[in-house]
């Protein structure tokens, strides 16, 4: 597997081109950005752990029913996935009340939510991904409800693995965002990444945060955050 041109860069991660026409290889960043790349860092080893722990998590989900673009891990930083088209939304998976929702609803971070809350979010940075609604994504041509349908089945079903997963590792699986994408046939599959940098985790049993949110409150001990996840699930 060669990589060729770069297809795209963002804020976490590197796209580029294979000399296999339905493959990409991904390559993460050490790179940290928050609140719309208003914040912008980096975390010493970052990359490799979110790559790590993205595959690992693809490779659990696959193994229970639920399509993803994992293909292979090729290094540290770098994995090969199937190309797709992104369908451009953000969906936001929460379980206990925390971040936005906290703020938006006046409930305070830890509330137990009786039900599980699905959001979703239109994938524009230049409008801050404003969060939209299933008539707004169908008036946009965002996705078909065939597509949703299949989109809030997997995410549901996502929440249920990763959940009882994380759990077995003394990490609570607070909320966390997802993106799909189509294959040419037009399949659903699970893309991008699942990490603490997309992803609320607490400690169990202290509930001491192991995400992104140290980097975006400054909480300190950023590294050592996710450094432990990898720690957690992967056992190094
Ligand atoms: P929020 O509470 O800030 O809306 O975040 C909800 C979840 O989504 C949280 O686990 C962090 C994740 N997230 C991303 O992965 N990317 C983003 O751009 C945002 C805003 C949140």
């Amino acid at each position: 597997m060669k990589k060729t041109n770069q297809l795209y860069e963002g804020k976490a991660k590197k796209v580029f081109e294979t000399d296999q026409p339905d493959l990409l290889i991904v390559s993460y960043k050490d790179d940290a950005t928050a609140f719309n790349g208003l914040k912008k860092g980096t975390i010493l080893g970052k990359g490799a752990i979110n790559n790590r722990v993205t595959n690992h998590l693809m490779k659990l989900l696959e193994k229970q029913g639920v399509p993803t673009h994992f293909v292979e891990e090729l290094n540290d930083r770098e994995t090969v996935v199937r190309r797709v088209q992104i369908v451009p939304l953000e969906v936001i998976v929460r379980n206990i009340a925390a971040g936005s929702l906290s703020k938006r609803l006046g409930l305070p971070e830890g509330t137990k939510l009786k039900k599980t809350v699905l959001e979703f979010c239109y994938k524009n940075d230049e409008l801050g991904d404003p969060m939209v609604n299933e008539s707004h994504i169908y008036a946009m041509d965002l996705a078909t409800k065939e597509e949703l349908d299949t989109i809030t089945r997997l995410s549901l079903k996502i929440n249920e693995i990763l959940g009882e997963y994380l759990m077995e590792n003394h990490i609570e699986l607070i909320d966390f965002k997802l993106e799909f994408g189509r294959l040419a046939d037009g399949t659903i599959v699970l893309a991008d990444e699942i990490s603490p940098d997309t992803c609320r985790f607490w400690d169990s049993v202290t509930q001491e945060k192991l995400d992104k949110d140290r980097f975006r409150r400054d909480l300190g001990g950023v590294e050592d955050a996710y450094q432990e996840v990898l720690r957690r699930l992967l056992g190094e």
